[in-house]
């Protein structure tokens, strides 16, 4: 179990299985007063606060937040663009004129390391204020960007997961790689990162029209030489491209089929938005283990249609979802925000999502669609520390709503609806306190 030198008390929620699946008394875990203790990076104990308590050795101090506080696992973020954080709001367009009018010229400037380095510190430090402990990261096409991202993250000691850029075609000449260049670069990052601590290598094809099928299927060989790394990518996010990719690869059966036919789908593959995916794609992400990262401030903000969480989590053949802001297409770094956009995208499908389903997605149902919710998800001894603290009255009106609030599901329902980065007190990584609010009590 481990030595605890820390601890922290406070009303905690976390996830023992997925609700989606086998429905919330079975899953949720509430303790309204809890302790929970870490060491080495590792949570040691967690349970009711005078059991606990009596369990740990004196020289442990218990910090606590008090009652109206909320403890939980750290947010997860799979599908984030670190590059476009200096592009956030960029007005007017929709997918493929946004790329050519903003995205391109910005992710060019990652050339310089100096550049790249100093938007990492600004991404990380705002993720860990909006209390993201993990995420699925793009970087650019330069390796530099890379070294950037991974430089800062093992500073901070957190656990992410990103890669180089694939793409030669189709983009400005300045933004391209080869087919051999991309291969080279991506082995050599991977070789130089990929498990060195807590970071892991996301082998990072942009998406099918940027590569040729030459370039996906080296990705997909790379892959096969390290089994054990992450695949990221985009899919089926606006009708235009959907067409487009059908053009550029006539002898496929569809878009999904580009990705299959060159070995990329598989567990640890994760696809960003999925929005227009057929129920024979749906059945091959299935099939492959493949997850979708639902994203719907970008969804919303580019136009380009809303997901149905459940129908792709259909029980006959589930698909494994996560949450993702996909910043900078994504309007904003909080995943309760997203999750409120998320219970809109549920809306017009005429579904809901419950504020306890909010918080498994944003927390362990996330790290399963990444198939790391053995490290990361879920607050249990064995399980790394990365852990947020909610204030659940950060704001004027979210203390006064408060007020007429019944019960826990409520309470987790106002905060998914009308928290942001103020509701974050304090961000945990492997057991560091990383970020603290200032007070506004
Ligand atoms: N498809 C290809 N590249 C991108 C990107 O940077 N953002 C989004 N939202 N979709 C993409
Ligand atoms: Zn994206």
């Amino acid at each position: 179990q481990g030595t605890p030198t820390q601890a922290i008390r406070g009303p905690v929620v976390t996830f023992r299985g997925d609700p989606f699946k086998d429905g919330l008394d079975a899953t949720m875990v509430y303790e309204s007063d809890a302790i929970v203790a870490f060491g080495d990076g590792k949570v040691t104990h967690f349970g009711p606060a005078d059991k606990v308590k009596a369990q740990l050795p004196d020289s442990v101090q218990v910090r606590d937040y008090g009652k109206d506080s909320l403890i939980t696992a750290g947010f997860l973020d799979s599908h984030v663009h670190f590059p476009q954080t200096p592009m956030i709001a960029a007005f007017g367009e929709q997918l493929l004129d946004w790329l050519n009018k903003y995205t391109f010229p910005t992710e060019r400037k990652y050339a310089d390391k100096a550049f790249a380095s100093s938007v990492a510190k600004t991404f990380l430090a705002e993720q860990l204020k909006n209390g993201t402990t993990t995420s699925c990261i793009y970087c650019t096409v330069f390796p530099q960007s890379v070294d950037a991202l991974f430089e800062e993250a093992e500073r901070l000691n957190m656990r992410i997961s990103a890669g180089k850029v694939l793409m030669n075609r189709n983009a400005p000449d300045y933004l391209l790689d080869t087919t051999n260049s991309g291969y080279d670069d991506s082995k050599a990052l991977i070789r130089k990162w990929h498990n060195r601590g807590r970071l892991m290598y996301c082998i990072t094809p942009r998406f099918a029209p940027t590569s040729t099928p030459d370039q996906l299927q080296s990705a997909g060989e790379l892959w096969d030489e390290f089994p054990d790394c992450f695949m990221q990518t985009h899919v089926s996010e606006n009708v235009d491209e959907v067409e487009w990719v059908k053009s550029l690869f006539p002898d496929r059966k569809g878009y999904l089929d580009v990705y299959d036919h060159h070995k990329l789908c598989r567990p640890r593959a994760v696809f960003g938005h999925g929005i227009h995916l057929t129920e024979e794609e749906l059945g091959t992400m299935h099939t492959t283990g493949s997850a979708i990262s639902h994203c719907p401030t970008s969804n919303f903000f580019l136009g380009s249609g809303y997901l149905d969480i459940y129908r792709a989590m259909r029980a006959d053949r589930p698909v494994r979802v996560g949450l993702g802001t996909d910043l900078g297409a994504g309007t904003s770094f909080s995943i309760l925000l997203t999750l409120n956009e998320a219970y809109k995208a549920a809306q017009l499908n005429r579904q809901k999502l419950t504020g306890a389903q909010g918080l498994y997605l944003a927390t362990r149902g996330t790290a399963h669609a990444m198939y790391i919710e053995d490290k990361v998800g879920s607050i249990a001894p064995g399980m790394e520390a990365d852990i947020v603290v909610l204030d659940m009255k950060s704001t004027p009106i979210i203390d006064y709503r408060m007020q007429f609030v019944e019960d826990i599901h409520e309470a987790l329902f106002v905060q998914m609806t009308l928290g942001d980065d103020r509701a974050v007190q304090a961000t945990y990584v492997a057991g560091k306190l990383q970020h603290e609010r200032p007070s506004i009590h």
